[in-house]
């Protein structure tokens, strides 16, 4: 039988779809007070409730947010030379004539995405609890809400290239989100660095 490798740890995959259920689900509720939405408030009871349902789910972000780290946050800020050619041909999804260069357990694009995530994520959790609990500083709320904007918008943009790239766009990732395993050569072929580290080739 195939031999199988462990790319993300149960821990890793349960932080994962806690992150990625509450941020969607914050998306939503935050799309829908930002148009005000009677629509999809009405499937939360009200805009009250629905309110409730974010402020919540804000806490369970922040809490997996601040939990991913022990899991990216290292390998999010190293990079290589190869790192550095990866960018000069887009990783390869603009042409199939360029050399995507060897990488390691995650490229440079996922790197920079968790950046964001945490960046944005900081950002957006910082001045939504101003928002929550600050109501009375008129200057804190401007800020905050501006803030808050902002880092919506970065979520906005990057959270659904990441879903594509993560499904549509690369057949077989899917299945890193729920068993957290591939098989040894198809994890030979797309991080060969990783596996050399880890004696498997
Ligand atoms: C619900 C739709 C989502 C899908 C289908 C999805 C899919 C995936 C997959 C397949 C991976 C593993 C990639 C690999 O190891 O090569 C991954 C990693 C990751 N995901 Fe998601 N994801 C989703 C939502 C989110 C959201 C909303 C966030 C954060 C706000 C997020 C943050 C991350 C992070 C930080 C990683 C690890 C580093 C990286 O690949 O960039 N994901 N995702």
């Amino acid at each position: 039988m195939a031999e199988i490798v462990r790319k993300s740890s149960v821990d890793e995959i349960l932080n994962h779809w806690i992150l990625a259920g509450s941020c969607i689900l914050l998306m939503i509720t935050g799309f829908a007070f930002l148009f005000h939405m009677e629509a999809v408030a009405s499937v939360f009871g009200g805009f009250n409730t629905m309110k409730e349902v974010h402020n919540w789910g804000g806490v369970v972000f922040t809490l997996s947010m601040l939990y991913s780290m022990r899991h990216y946050l290292k390998d999010a800020f190293e990079y290589d030379a190869d790192d550095a050619q990866w960018f000069k041909v887009a990783g390869g999804y603009l042409s199939h004539k360029v050399k995507v260069p060897p990488m390691g357990k995650y490229n440079p694009g996922q790197k920079l995405y968790y950046l964001a995530v945490v960046g944005a994520g900081i950002a957006i959790a910082l001045s939504g609890f101003a928002i929550w609990f600050m109501k009375d500083n008129g200057t804190i709320m401007l800020l905050a809400h501006l803030v808050h904007n902002v880092a919506f918008c970065i979520f906005v943009l990057a959270v659904p290239v990441h879903i594509y790239l993560g499904t549509l766009a690369n057949p077989g990732t899917f299945k890193l989100m729920v068993s957290g395993t591939l098989p040894l050569e198809e994890a030979k072929r797309r991080y060969p660095k990783w596996m050399k580290a880890a004696g498997k080739m």
